[in-house]
């Protein structure tokens, strides 16, 4: 199994180029499942999970031709129905995001129930509900979500969502461009990726309205024609760099970020005392100055996104003075918590709420990864602990993390991969 070997110390300087979004490319990989004619999708990032969600789609007959390493053609011309099976739902929950185009496409799908994930219990009832709206019979038997659509196929609706996820909102775009008539939906999420898969739909002919804002509208059904797009940057990306400047007293520069997509990140990081601007290539982020604890909750976007809680806890770490940072998205997403408290930060955490007390000197240790955003935040620890740090479990890294280590290395990290028995 890989280990990542990092010698902290060393700050970071230079630029990083910002892969397209993994969270944009996952939705916009299914919803090829939903035209009839190739969808081309340019800026796909080299990570495992976007590689799962290929082979997925795969599997219902698309043929995936790759042009050059961050581009592929989706040709559904034999797209079939089948199950998406527990093995692969289980691997990556975002394969649920086949259901609303299967459904909408075939008249009815059937996609094995996500498991019990290690950040919470992540129920899918939303997606459920929003489909309902659309006319379908869900339901649920032996662990396998059973949509049915009416003998016409899916009918526009409203859809009002209880709080605003993000699958769900994109489950639901995603069938209403198939169904009959106008689909509003209401309190829907206004990320980055949901627009940019609202975009990604419209060039291949669905007529949208309101993505980014919490009411978007879809006429249905489209005329589907081939199309090409280019995915958004990944600001969890970007802001995991951002961070990982900071907490080395660097200064990076990355290429392709956009300021505006990060939010209240932006905020939040400028308060703690690192400078960003924006330039002709993207975002420069300088980390040289002394750093102070900022409190932050995790909220929907616009709001500090869950995923880069983790990351941020590792910089309130070194940070003078205290934050206390609450996670309001995902119950159990404090994992990484113990992890960094062998690597020397002071955190107490109570129920949702996390204290963390800065101004540490964080020294290396060996530390284990549990998921995607919390196996980072122990890279970034690293690269300011003193001395060798070992961070085990690293393809939960390398689901979402285009070329993580290469990256940091070429900014003057010291890391290195092993493979260890
Ligand atoms: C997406 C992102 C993930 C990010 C999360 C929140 C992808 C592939 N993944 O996940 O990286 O952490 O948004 O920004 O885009 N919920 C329900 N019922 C549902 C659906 C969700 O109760 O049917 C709850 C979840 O348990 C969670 C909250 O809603 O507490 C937000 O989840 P959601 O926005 O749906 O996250 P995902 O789309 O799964």
């Amino acid at each position: 199994m890989d280990v990542l070997v990092i010698e902290g110390g060393r700050r970071l300087e230079g630029a990083v180029a910002i892969a397209g979004a993994k969270n944009a490319a996952l939705p916009q990989i299914a919803a090829a499942l939903l035209s009839d004619a190739p969808v081309r999708l340019a800026g796909l990032p080299r990570v495992a999970d976007v590689e799962t969600m290929l082979r997925l789609v795969e599997s219902y007959g698309l043929v995936v031709e790759h042009a050059g390493p961050h581009e592929a053609v989706l040709d559904p011309a034999a797209a079939r129905n089948g199950e998406a099976p527990y093995d692969s739902v289980r691997r990556m929950r975002a394969s649920v995001l086949v259901l609303g185009p299967l459904l909408a496409r075939f008249g009815e799908a059937r996609v094995s129930l996500p498991g019990g994930c290690a950040i919470g219990a992540r129920p899918v009832d939303l997606h459920l509900k929003a489909l309902a709206a659309l006319g379908a019979e869900v339901g649920i038997e032996a662990g396998v979500i059973v949509a049915e659509a009416p003998a016409g196929g899916l009918v526009g609706g409203r859809i009002v969502l209880a709080s605003p996820s993000v699958g769900a909102t994109e489950t639901a775009m995603m069938a209403a461009t198939r169904a009959r008539g106008e689909t509003e939906i209401l309190n829907a999420a206004r990320d980055p990726e949901v627009q940019d898969l609202a975009a990604c739909l419209v060039a291949m002919g669905a007529t949208i309205e309101g993505a980014g804002t919490h009411r978007i509208r879809i006429a249905g059904p489209t005329t589907w024609r081939a199309a090409r797009h280019e995915i958004v940057p990944d600001r969890i990306e970007a802001g995991t760099y951002a961070i990982a400047a900071a907490i080395t007293g660097g200064r990076l520069e990355l290429s392709g970020a956009h300021l505006e997509h990060l939010a209240v990140v932006g905020e939040v990081l400028e308060s703690a005392g690192v400078r960003l601007f924006p330039t002709d290539r993207g975002l420069m982020v300088d980390g040289t100055g002394p750093l102070r604890g900022v409190d932050v909750t995790t909220e929907p976007y616009p709001g500090f996104p869950t995923d880069l809680q983790a990351q941020y806890m590792a910089l309130a770490s070194v940070a003078e003075g205290a934050a206390l940072v609450r996670e309001t998205v995902f119950e159990n997403r404090f994992m990484h918590v113990p992890e960094l408290s062998r690597l020397g930060a002071d955190i107490r955490l109570e129920g949702t709420s996390a204290l963390v007390r800065g101004g540490r000197k964080l020294k290396g240790a060996p530390v284990m990864a549990t998921d995607l955003r919390a196996s980072v935040c122990l890279v970034i620890a690293g690269l300011a602990a003193q001395g060798e740090t070992v961070v085990s479990r690293v393809y939960h890294l390398d689901r979402g993390y285009e070329e993580l280590d290469r990256k940091l290395v070429r900014c003057g990290a010291a890391i290195r991969r092993e493979t260890r028995a």
